[in-house]
C-alpha cells in the first residue's frame, strides 16, 4: 500500500461524503428505477481504472441519486447517523479490520468495546450486570450486538422457542401449533413474523385488539387463556413503528406473568431505548427490566451510521440455549462466534456507538433524548393549530402522525367517503412529495386507534419524525407551506 495515495484518495473519499451530508438537498436529482438501473447495471470492465476516475464516477453518476438523510428537510424516518464521533468510530473500525468472531487474535480489544456497550445499554434499560471481574465468558455478558432490529428480534424468537421447547436446536422442530406468539393487531412490526417462518415455526400470530395502539389488557387475558397451549412468546412494543406508542410494559408484564408465569417476554424497543435516557421520559418504559428479552436499535435512535442493533436478555445464561460450537470458531472464553445466531466473520460496530456515547456522556443523551420529545411536541402543537390537519397520535417519543383534510371535510363530519378523500388526498401528497424529493415524511398504513378520523379505518397518514438535529422550527413552519401548495396544486388538478 503507498500510504500517501491512499491517504490522498481516502481524504478525497470523506471530503466527499461530507459534502454530500451537508448539502441541503436530499437528492441530488430523481429518475426512476428503470432510468437508475439502466445507468448503472454495466458491464465489468477488463481493465483495470485508475482510483480517482472511479471516485469521479461515482461522484458523477451515483452520488446525486442517494438519499441525504441529514439534509434538514429529510423528516421521514429515525435518524440521521451524524454524530462525529460515530462517524470516526464508524470510519475506524473500516480501517482496523476486526473481526468479532473470535477474540483472542480476531479481535482482542474490540471484543470487549462490544461487552462495555452491551453493559451501557443494559444499565439503561434496568438489567443488572455482573461486576466487571465476573465477566468471564461471552455467556456471562447477556447480549449481543447485531445488524439490525429484524436479527435481533429473530434472535429472541429463537430464544423464545428453545425456552419453550429446549433442545428444538438439535432436534428441530416438532409439532410448530405451540410456538405462536402474541403480538398487538396492525402495529407490530413484520420481523417477529419473518422470525418465526426464518425459525422453522411457521407464522403462527395470535393477533390481539389494540387501543390507543397498545395491547387492549382484557383482550390480552382472553388471548393468553383461550391459547394457553399454542402460545411461546408475548411481543411488546416500547415504540411501534408507526406511532411510537409506548406500551404499558409493568401492566402487561404483571398480566402475562399471572395468567402463564413461563411465555417468553419480548419488548422491541428500537425506538424505546429514547426514554431510557433521561428521568423525564423513563417512566415511560418502566417494567421493561422484567422482559426475558429486550431488542433496541441505535441506529434508530442515537445519531450513529447503519448499522447497529443489539439483543439484550435479562438472565445471561439462557444464551447457552441457542450458542453453536465449530472447531472453526475458536472456543475461547471470549469468542462471541458462538453465540451470535445466523452471524459469523462480524464487523466491529460497537465502536461508533462506544464514541458516541463517550462523547456525550449520560448528560448529552438525556439532552439528545429530550430535544427530540420536545421537537415532536412542538410539531404537534402546529398541526393542531393548522385548520386543515388532524393529528393522529399523541406523541410518546419523536414520531407525530397526521393527515391533511381535502377542503370541505372538517374532523368530527367524517364518514365512509370523506375517509376515502382524505386517504386519496394523502396518497397523492406523498406520491408528490417522493417524486419532487425536496421535502420526505413517511406514510403507511394504520388504523385510526384513536378514532380522530374515523375509529377503526384504515388511514395512510404522513409522519414527521423529529430525530434530524439539523430541523429547526423554521423548517417545521416551511414543511407546512410547502404541503399548502401541494395541496393546492393537488385540488387544482382534480377541479
Ligand atoms: C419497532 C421495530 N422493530 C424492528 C424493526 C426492524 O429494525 P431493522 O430495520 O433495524 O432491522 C423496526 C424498523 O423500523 C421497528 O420499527
Amino acid at each position: 500500500m503507498n500510504i500517501s495515495e491512499t491517504s490522498n484518495l481516502l481524504h478525497r473519499a470523506l471530503d466527499l461524503g461530507l459534502e454530500f451530508k451537508t448539502r441541503p438537498a436530499i437528492f441530488g436529482r430523481r429518475e426512476s428505477a428503470e432510468a437508475i438501473r439502466d445507468l448503472l447495471l454495466t458491464d465489468l470492465p477488463t481493465a483495470p481504472t485508475d482510483a480517482d476516475a472511479v471516485l469521479d464516477d461515482f461522484h458523477e453518476r451515483i452520488l446525486p441519486l442517494c438519499k441525504n438523510e441529514a439534509s434538514p428537510r429529510f423528516l421521514g424516518f429515525g435518524d440521521t447517523g451524524d454524530d462525529p464521533l460515530a462517524l470516526a468510530g464508524s470510519l475506524l473500525a473500516t480501517l482496523t479490520q476486526q473481526n468479532l468472531i473470535n477474540q483472542s487474535f480476531d479481535s482482542p480489544s474490540a471484543t470487549f468495546i462490544d461487552i462495555a456497550v452491551l453493559r451501557w445499554l443494559r444499565d439503561f434499560l434496568g438489567y443488572r450486570n455482573p461486576a466487571v471481574g465476573e465477566v468471564r465468558t461471552v455467556w456471562d455478558v447477556g447480549g449481543m450486538i447485531t445488524p439490525g432490529g429484524t436479527t435481533s428480534n429473530t434472535v429472541a424468537m429463537l430464544l423464545a422457542r428453545e425456552a419453550k421447547a429446549p433442545g428444538t436446536m438439535q432436534s428441530g422442530v416438532s409439532d410448530p401449533g405451540r410456538f405462536a406468539i402474541v403480538v398487538p393487531e396492525g402495529i407490530g412490526h413484520y420481523s417477529v413474523r419473518a422470525a418465526l417462518t426464518w425459525i422453522g415455526c411457521g407464522a403462527q400470530i395470535i393477533e390481539v385488539p389494540t387501543a390507543g395502539f397498545r395491547y387492549d389488557r382484557a383482550e390480552l387475558a382472553r388471548a393468553l387463556r383461550r391459547h394457553r397451549d399454542r402460545a411461546m412468546a408475548v411481543v411488546a412494543y416500547a415504540g411501534d413503528s408507526r406511532t411510537q406508542t409506548v406500551d404499558d410494559l409493568r401492566a402487561i408484564h404483571d398480566l402475562v406473568r399471572a395468567i402463564d408465569p413461563t411465555i417468553w417476554l419480548h419488548a422491541d424497543a428500537c425506538w424505546g431505548l429514547l426514554a431510557a435516557f433521561t428521568p423525564t421520559l423513563r417512566g415511560k418504559i418502566d417494567g421493561i427490566a422484567d422482559f426475558d428479552s429486550i431488542t433496541v436499535d441505535p441506529h434508530k435512535i442515537l445519531a450513529v451510521p447503519y448499522s447497529s442493533s443489539a439483543l439484550l436478555v435479562r438472565d445471561p445464561a439462557v444464551i447457552r440455549s441457542i450458542s453453536t460450537y465449530s472447531d472453526l470458531i475458536m472456543q475461547e472464553d471470549f469468542a462471541f462466534g458462538q453465540i451470535t445466531p445466523f452471524l459469523g466473520t462480524r464487523e466491529w460496530t460497537s465502536l461508533k456507538l462506544w464514541m458516541m456515547v463517550r462523547g456525550r456522556g449520560r448528560d448529552g443523551l438525556a439532552q439528545l433524548a429530550e430535544r427530540r420529545c420536545e421537537s415532536a411536541r412542538r410539531f404537534a402543537e402546529l398541526v393542531d393549530a393548522h385548520p386543515r390537519l388532524v393529528r393522529l397520535n399523541d406523541p410518546d417519543l419523536s414520531a407525530v402522525v397526521f393527515a391533511h383534510l381535502p377542503i370541505g371535510i372538517e374532523a368530527g363530519q367524517v364518514d365512509r367517503r370523506a375517509l376515502d378523500r382524505i386517504n386519496d388526498l394523502n396518497l397523492a401528497i406523498h406520491a408528490r412529495m417522493l417524486s419532487e424529493g425536496r421535502w420526505h415524511l413517511h406514510q403507511f398504513t394504520m388504523r385510526d386507534d384513536l378514532g380522530r378520523l374515523y375509529g377503526g379505518a384504515t388511514v395512510h397518514p404522513l409522519r414527521f419524525m423529529a430525530g434530524n438535529p439539523a430541523t429547526t422550527e423554521t423548517h417545521m413552519h416551511e414543511l407546512l407551506t410547502y404541503l399548502t401548495v401541494l395541496v393546492r396544486e393537488i385540488e387544482g388538478d382534480d377541479a
